[in-house]
This record gives structure tokens, sequence and C-alpha cells, in this order.
């Protein structure tokens, strides 16, 4: 089974968990566009409340098929964010930013209740830092960031040509032995000039679904309270 169908199949488990009325956060990406996919052929989508979307690009997806779009100022709680993610491991935190929407995609997280990661098999790892970490830097501090990330034993990469939503840079960086994921996001984000860095860990999934050529599995963490 190739990783599209998997998208395909891990983006329709997800409707069961949305509630009607609800309002929710919706990521960015290729698996993301087929929840988004689901969510119209389905029905599902006129019984959402609304939503708050991570990127320009979901935000069309969403508004093709009827869904309010809500501007993150004017809610004080999303029940769910759906997302998909570049890597996740056994605890659940990930590596997001391949698609370079982990900033705002890191803002509607904040403000839900619950994660719901989605992705196939491919994305699951031991350890985090396989995939090159995404992190979205002030244009003016491209190349101090980038110092600083070798310094750290990093190998960055700019991703020339591409600019975020929020008008900044994206340096990819290789290299990084990312073993305690959370003192890891809290110290790249001390880098003046770093907006955010992809590395998911503050705001782990609280619900994986994963899909596997055997079926969908599902791993659960406890909620916060918050
Ligand atoms: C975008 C992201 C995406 O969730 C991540 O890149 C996974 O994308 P896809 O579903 O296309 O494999 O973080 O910024």
């Amino acid at each position: 089974m190739d990783q599209n169908a998997l998208k395909r199949i891990v983006a329709q488990a997800a409707l069961s968990e949305i509630p009607d009325g609800a309002l929710i956060g919706v990521g960015t990406g290729s698996t993301v566009n087929a929840f988004i996919d689901a969510l119209a052929a389905s029905g599902k989508s006129k019984k959402l409340a609304g939503a708050v979307s991570s990127s320009r690009a979901t935000s069309e997806r969403l508004t093709a098929i009827g869904v309010p779009l809500l501007d993150a100022n004017e809610v004080e709680a999303l029940e769910l964010y759906i997302d998909g993610a570049d890597e996740i491991d056994s605890n659940l935190c990930m590596i997001k930013g391949g698609g370079g929407a982990l900033t705002r995609e890191k803002i509607v997280a904040a403000i839900s209740r619950r994660f719901l990661c989605i992705c196939d098999f491919t994305k699951r790892v031991e350890r985090l830092g396989r995939f090159p970490l995404p992190i979205e830097v002030i244009p003016m501090a491209r190349t101090y960031v980038a110092r600083e990330l070798r310094r750290l034993g990093g190998q960055p990469k700019w991703r020339e040509g591409f600019i975020t939503d929020n008008g900044n840079h994206i340096l990819d960086v290789a290299g990084l032995t990312l073993d305690d994921p959370l003192s890891w996001e809290q110290r790249l984000n001390n880098i003046p000039g770093v907006v955010t860095n992809g590395i998911f860990a503050q705001q782990a999934a609280h619900l994986l679904l994963l899909a596997t050529p055997q079926g969908i599995e599902r791993y659960e963490r406890p909620l916060p309270s918050r």
C-alpha cells in the first residue's frame, strides 16, 4: 500500500474523533489535506462550529468546503487540534514544519485542549532527529542563528526561496541528537532571532492515530490539566 493511501485511511479514521458542533484547530500538509477531503465527503464539515487554521493553504481548503474560519484571537480554547507530523516518538513528541507552517501550528496546538496527530507508520521513530529540524527565523537573524546552530553541532541549510506565512525564513537543521526533546525545544527557542523551532515536546500529541499496512494503531497520552 502506498503512503498516500495510508494518509487517506488515517484521515478517514480521524473523523470519528471529531465531536459534532466542535470548534477545532486544523494543521497543514498532505495528511491534513486528506483529512479536509474526508470531512467534506462525510458531511461532517457541516456539523462543525468552526475552525482555526494553521496556514493560508489550509484556510483556503477549509473555506472551499464551507467550514467557518475563526481568528485565533477570537477563541479562548479549541476542543481538538488535528495535524500530521514529520516524525513522532513513543512519548508523542514530534518534529513538525516540513511544510513550513510550524509557528502557527504550535500556536493553534497551544490553544487546543487535545492534539490528535495523524500520520503513517514511516513517521514513527525511536529518537527524533533523522528529519532535518525546521526552524523559523527572523530574516535579519538568519546567518547569526545558523552560526549558533553550527556551534551546537547542527548543519543548518537555508530553505532558499521559501517565505513563511509570517514573512520569515526557515533553516532546516541536520545532525542534532535530540535525546531530550523538551530541553532542546527550549534551548533552541532561546537563540535570539528564532521565532519557533519544529520540536513539539511542550505541545506533544495526546492521541496518535498511526496508519500501518496492517491497520490503524492508536496511542494515547494522559491529558494534562490546563
Ligand atoms: C507542516 C507540517 C506537517 O504536519 C508535516 O510536514 C507532515 O506533512 P505531511 O502530512 O504532508 O506528510 O508540520 O508544517
